[in-house]
């Protein structure tokens, strides 16, 4: 997508040095434009961990091109010590967040597509083609969801006579989220692109707020209107009739259609089924975790800092600053993720199009996963 006019992707390979990753530092936006350079795996466990780059397909894409650049460290030794290298690089960027499958899907495609390397130059050159692969399929993914996507918007529109369509969207499942396009957004950046009349509401997303910081600067660079609103506010509006559709992303979803996401989005998708809202889930197949059947019992939830809840950041005077909102003295619960359950969500749209959450219509659209 477009920032001040020019294409951009959150990651890619330094044209001018292939041993560099270079990647969009999430932490200083809206506010700062700034572009980090990777140049060991080591520094992209960082970058994943402490979160300059989020968000469940660019974690991903991130942890494939960690992978390469943990080949090109240790390129030139033997196979043993090469196996025994990435071994623990898989290790490390597996440790860096738990929730969003598509880290360790990452990390097992390239596992399994280095396997096949003879010599060190073999080896670099499959992770760095597994990397770029990871990355543009992800990218083309979430075009096609778009294009899912924008059928149902349409149909939308169409009920009510062209006037504006009204979404409602949690947290950042922009493309600022993914390589390109986005999840959530990329149907909302489809109907906007089309000439559909579309206004979007976003949620702030307390504590670290992807929504007021990611998804209103994306939205606002591409020109889309949009309205930030506080988190609590969404159930005022969907019970007064001002939101015509729901759409969110995931960090993972279960074969059986159970949807984990931002802390925040099962009280979104309670309200939506009170209020008879079509609330949908935008996912790549990626997002999938064809292991887990039992979503409330088997997805790990992320826990982090409670200072990200005890504090609010901000710009001031041109730079970030955080001040405390909360007593030093009250401790605090810092949960990164809920899961809503199957019943809730109307339906998927993935990018082989929309399918009920349920194993039955998920396999029906992807049915090299039978059991
Ligand atoms: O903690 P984050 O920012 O990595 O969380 C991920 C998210 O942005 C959301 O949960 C998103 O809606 C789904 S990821 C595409």
């Amino acid at each position: 997508m477009k920032v001040g006019g020019k294409h951009f992707r959150t990651i890619w390979r330094k044209p001018d040095d292939e041993r560099v990753v270079q990647l969009i530092d999430q932490r200083f936006l809206p506010h700062q434009f700034v572009i980090e350079e990777v140049r060991s795996v080591e520094q992209m466990a960082t970058a994943i961990r402490e979160m300059h780059v989020r968000g469940a397909g660019l974690i991903g894409a991130s942890a494939g091109y960690g992978m390469y650049l943990a080949a090109l460290e240790t390129a030139s030794a033997g196979r043993d010590s090469f196996d025994k290298h990435m071994t623990l690089a898989a290790a490390r960027l597996r440790a860096t967040r738990p929730t969003a499958v598509n880290l360790s899907w990452a990390i097992e495609r390239q596992l399994q597509n280095i396997a096949a390397g003879k010599t060190a130059d073999q080896n670099v050159a499959l992770a760095l083609r597994t990397a770029d692969l990871i990355a543009d399929e992800d990218a083309e993914h979430c075009g096609m969801i778009g294009k899912h996507g924008l059928a149902l918007i349409r149909q939308i529109a169409k009920t009510k006579r062209n006037k504006t369509v009204n979404v409602l969207t949690h947290c950042n499942a922009g493309w600022l989220a993914f390589v390109d396009y986005g999840s959530a957004t990329a149907p909302i950046y489809a109907a906007h692109d089309s000439g559909l009349p579309l206004h979007v509401w976003v949620t702030e997303t307390r504590p670290r707020n992807q929504g007021s910081k990611l998804t209103a600067w994306e939205l606002g660079q591409h020109g889309v209107p949009h309205t930030v609103i506080a988190d609590s506010a969404a159930g005022h509006l969907m019970q007064r009739g001002d939101i015509d559709l729901i759409i969110v992303g995931t960090d993972r979803t279960t074969y059986t259609g159970d949807v984990a996401n931002k802390i925040g989005t099962y009280l979104k998708a309670l309200a939506a089924k009170a209020n008879d809202i079509p609330f949908y889930v935008a996912l790549p197949s990626s997002s999938i975790d064809w292991k887990m059947r039992d979503g409330l019992k088997e997805i790990p939830i992320e826990q982090r800092s409670a200072e990200e809840v005890k504090n609010a950041d901000g710009w001031c005077d041109g730079q970030q600053i955080a001040v405390r909102i909360a007593p030093d003295e009250s401790p605090a619960a810092n949960y990164g993720f809920d899961v809503t359950p199957r019943e809730l969500i109307t339906g998927l749209i993935t990018e082989r199009g929309v399918c009920e959450a349920n194993e039955r219509s998920i396999r029906s659209l992807f049915p090299e996963h039978a059991p």
